[in-house]
């Protein structure tokens, strides 16, 4: 069972959890939340453990994130599950990662429509097997109308690639007559990319101690706060996500400007 924040007994609020809802609470909190979930191999190595059982604590560890997001009030929460880089890893990987969004599905579906959850995907699903977009397209489908947080996976999905697709198509416009060169503006070229409905993340989390982008998001990152961990992402948990929107509460975000927000 749930209790009214959207927790399972099982993600056990101690004292320190709720002092930190209560704290961030005070304030606005972030509407988009966009994650690097990094360092799934490296928790796994560390134990002495194959990879994949690094990957499977992971998508334990989204179920957590997403929960724990959920209950503050987070309304888009967009997770950078596979990039179009990450074909070059060995097929075995490959092929591990492609059964996650079904397994992470079957089990935690249930729970998604409980919690009023909108599953999204950016990234392109041509490509990928055919388990792996029925899952998704299942899971999208059987949520499309719930009204709460978006749970976005960035799947198959790498920034300039969107942004190829999105030239592509506003040349087209062009070249049909249907768009003058000079009308294209930033909306127009934001209406193109796979976030017209998500919008730009407030905050960027990246675990594991990397400071890279990786082909994430790169336009929609413009005005993003950063928040780097080195924690690898299946032991990123709720008290880290709270840690990190506390700092963006304290961050004045200018826009370029000079007031605050
Ligand atoms: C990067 O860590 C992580 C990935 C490429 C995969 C991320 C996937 C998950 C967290 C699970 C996704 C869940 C669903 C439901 C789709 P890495 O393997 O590069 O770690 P390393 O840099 O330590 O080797």
């Amino acid at each position: 069972m749930l209790d009214k924040l959207g927790w399972r007994k099982s993600d056990k609020q101690d004292q320190s959890l709720q002092k930190q809802i209560d704290t961030l609470r005070q304030q606005r909190v972030p509407n988009h939340i966009a994650i690097i979930m990094d360092g799934n191999g490296r928790w796994a190595k560390q134990r002495a453990l194959p990879r994949f059982v690094g990957h499977r604590e992971g998508m334990h560890n989204v179920r957590r994130i997403t929960r724990a997001a959920n209950a503050i009030g987070i309304k888009v929460i967009t997770l950078y599950a596979f990039s179009t880089e990450n074909w070059k890893r060995p097929s075995s990987e490959v092929e591990f990662l492609m059964h996650l969004p079904e397994e992470f599905l079957a089990d935690f579906l249930p729970e998604l429509m409980e919690l009023n959850i909108r599953v999204e995907m950016i990234g392109e699903m041509e490509g990928l097997p055919q388990y792996t977009s029925r899952a998704v397209r299942n899971a999208m489908e059987e949520t499309k109308n719930n009204t709460g947080m978006v749970l976005n996976f960035a799947f198959n999905y790498g920034s300039r690639r969107e942004i190829v697709l999105a030239v592509q198509r506003i040349a087209k416009l062009v070249q049909d007559g249907k768009l003058e060169t000079t009308a294209i503006t930033e909306e127009i070229i934001c209406e193109q990319l796979m976030t017209a409905k998500i919008g730009d993340p407030d905050l960027l989390i990246r675990t594991s101690g990397e400071f890279r982008l990786s082909n994430f998001l790169l336009w929609q990152l413009a005005y993003t706060e950063f928040w780097f961990t080195n924690i690898h992402w299946p032991e990123f948990r709720a008290e880290h996500l709270y840690e990190a929107v506390i700092d963006y509460q304290k961050r004045n975000r200018r826009f370029g400007g000079l007031k605050g927000e």
